[in-house]
Parts: C-alpha cells; sequence; structure tokens
C-alpha cells in the first residue's frame, strides 16, 4: 500500500544567505522528494513567533523567532511516500555536531540555531505547517 504524503521543509535564512537552495533542492530530488510548492519568502518576526508557537517556553525561542525571520527563506511542500520521517532522516540530528555523515545539517549546518533547514516532526504538524504557508 502507497503512504504519499507530504512534509514541510524550510530552507533556512543561514543558508539561503550561503546560495545553497540549489545544491539543497538537488539533494530532495535525488533522495525521491517531488517539490510540490516552493516559495522564496522573508516572513515577519510575527509570522515567526506563530509558525515556532510550540516552543514559545523555550529558552531559544526569541532568538530562533529572530533567526527565522532574519532574512530570506525557501519553504516547499516535499512530496514522497513516508515523507516526513525520511525528511526527518535526511536532515539529520538537530545539532550539526550530532549530525550523521550524510545528513543535510551534517553537510551544510553552522551550528545548532543555523541547521540549515527545517523539517516537520509529524504527518499532523506537516498539515498545519503546509497550509500555515500555502493556504489561501
Ligand atoms: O528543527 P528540529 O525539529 O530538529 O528541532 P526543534 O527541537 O524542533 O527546534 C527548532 C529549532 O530551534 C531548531 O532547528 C534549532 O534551529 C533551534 N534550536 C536552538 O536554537 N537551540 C536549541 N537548544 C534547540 C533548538
Ligand atoms: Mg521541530
Amino acid at each position: 500500500m502507497s503512504n504519499i504524503e507530504q512534509t514541510l521543509s524550510i530552507i533556512k535564512p543561514d543558508a539561503v544567505e550561503r546560495n545553497l537552495q540549489e545544491e539543497i533542492k538537488n539533494e530532495f530530488n535525488k533522495n525521491g522528494f517531488r517539490i510540490a510548492k516552493e516559495k522564496k519568502i522573508h516572513i515577519s518576526k510575527d509570522e515567526a513567533e506563530q509558525f515556532y508557537k510550540v516552543h514559545q517556553s523555550k529558552p531559544f525561542y526569541n532568538d530562533l523567532c529572530e533567526y527565522l525571520s532574519s532574512g530570506p527563506i525557501v519553504v516547499m511542500a516535499l512530496e514522497k511516500e513516508n515523507a516526513v520521517l525520511d525528511n526527518r532522516k535526511l536532515m539529520g540530528a538537530t545539532n550539526p555536531k550530532d549530525a550523521d555523515e550524510g545528513t543535510l545539517r551534517k553537510k551544510y549546518g553552522i551550528s545548532i540555531d543555523k541547521n540549515s533547514v527545517h523539517g516537520s516532526d509529524s504527518v499532523e504538524n506537516a498539515n498545519i505547517e503546509i497550509d500555515f504557508f500555502f493556504k489561501g
């Protein structure tokens, strides 16, 4: 039985700033993801705060929202079988120092905050996050 899913991916400001978006999109394509939706945007801090609301009680919340709104980002809906989990595997651990060889965060991440990519952590959140950027 096929299990086609979509997941939200963001190429974060540190990676866009270094012009890595084509290289990272190529990694998604090579790994079987179809880029179903895509746009390059620069969000406000308010929008970043809404997007990362689940983290509002964390000590890093303010810096995280400042950071995500600090420059252009590329948001995408990626589609394949088991897209959510497979994208998490391709991204690697949150801290690039802990990420496995070959993962995007290992290859491109600079630090735990500038870790180059976001990926939804569940199918439910993927739907919420895709709607957040692409609804309407
Ligand atoms: O992005 P991921 O789902 O792997 O991690 P998260 O725990 O949902 O945290 C969201 C983002 O907050 C991370 O991608 C990091 O950029 C940032 N973060 C941070 O700056 N400092 C931490 N101690 C943990 C996360
Ligand atoms: Mg997360």
